[in-house]
């Protein structure tokens, strides 16, 4: 499996909080069957070196460790009006340098300001994977949302504990409403350490297996992430509209 958003590195933000805790974490990762796994730092402005440098430390501890996990960088960007405009700066990093930001948001908003932020960074020409979409407060209330948003041509990421009801029943019930309806892209850890939100993708890939089939799992957990990795092009696909 390949896990597109991951509090990994070490000392950077609210993940891990010491090169052992980041071990840890990417042991617990390969034992669920990860072998690919992006470093995705919390970030609003220009932190491109410090997480540059935390990600190659990291990536030679794991070899030194022989840890057979793959590293590849990234950011969790808080999406703002400038976001599009440092994206071309080259001050934030997308999925390993694909067209692929992954953008998060406060998760109480009205949803318009979001929207224009994500049509400012499809408009500059990137496609971006927005982070847990299922958590805002906005698209609880108003999933219709999901429908312009898809249109804009940005792609939804889910986090693993919403499916499993970490975050409690509602968020539990459109998690899963967003992956039967054919909005979701991928499904991800968010994980933040080695004892809470944890780097484990097996229970829900296991759960998403018997509720929805393992083609569709395979698409949301192994193809659809590799191939924005790669910045290969993501098969269009029609949800079932809200
Ligand atoms: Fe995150």
């Amino acid at each position: 499996m390949i896990d597109l958003h991951s509090h990994i590195l070490p000392e950077l933000d609210d993940g891990a909080r010491s090169l052992g805790e980041s071990l840890a974490m990417a042991r617990m990762a390969v034992d669920s069957g990860i072998r690919v796994m992006v470093a995705t730092p919390h970030c609003a402005e220009d932190r491109t070196r410090e997480v540059y440098l935390a990600w190659k430390y990291l990536r030679r501890a794991l070899q030194e460790n022989e840890i057979p996990l793959r590293l590849f960088l990234g950011m969790e960007i808080l999406g703002q009006p400038d976001t599009a405009k440092l994206l071309q700066e080259r001050k934030l990093f997308t999925i390993n340098g694909s067209r692929y930001p992954l953008i998060e948001f406060p998760f109480q908003g009205d949803g318009k300001e979001e929207t224009w932020i994500l049509y400012s960074i499809c408009k500059a020409g990137y496609r971006p994977v927005v982070a847990h979409p299922e958590r805002y407060v906005f698209v609880q209330r108003n999933p219709e949302l999901m429908n312009l948003w898809h249109r804009m041509g940005c792609l939804l990421q889910i986090n693993r504990g919403s499916l499993l009801g970490r975050f409690g029943g509602q968020i539990r019930e459109l998690s899963w409403e967003l992956v039967d309806r054919g909005f979701a892209s991928a499904i991800a850890s968010d994980s933040h350490s080695a004892r809470m939100r944890t780097p484990r993708l097996d229970d829900v890939w296991r759960q998403a297996s018997r509720d929805i089939s393992t083609l569709c799992t395979r698409k949301l957990m192994v193809e659809n992430p590799g191939k924005i990795i790669k910045n290969e092009d993501i098969p269009p696909v029609t949800p079932e509209w809200f």
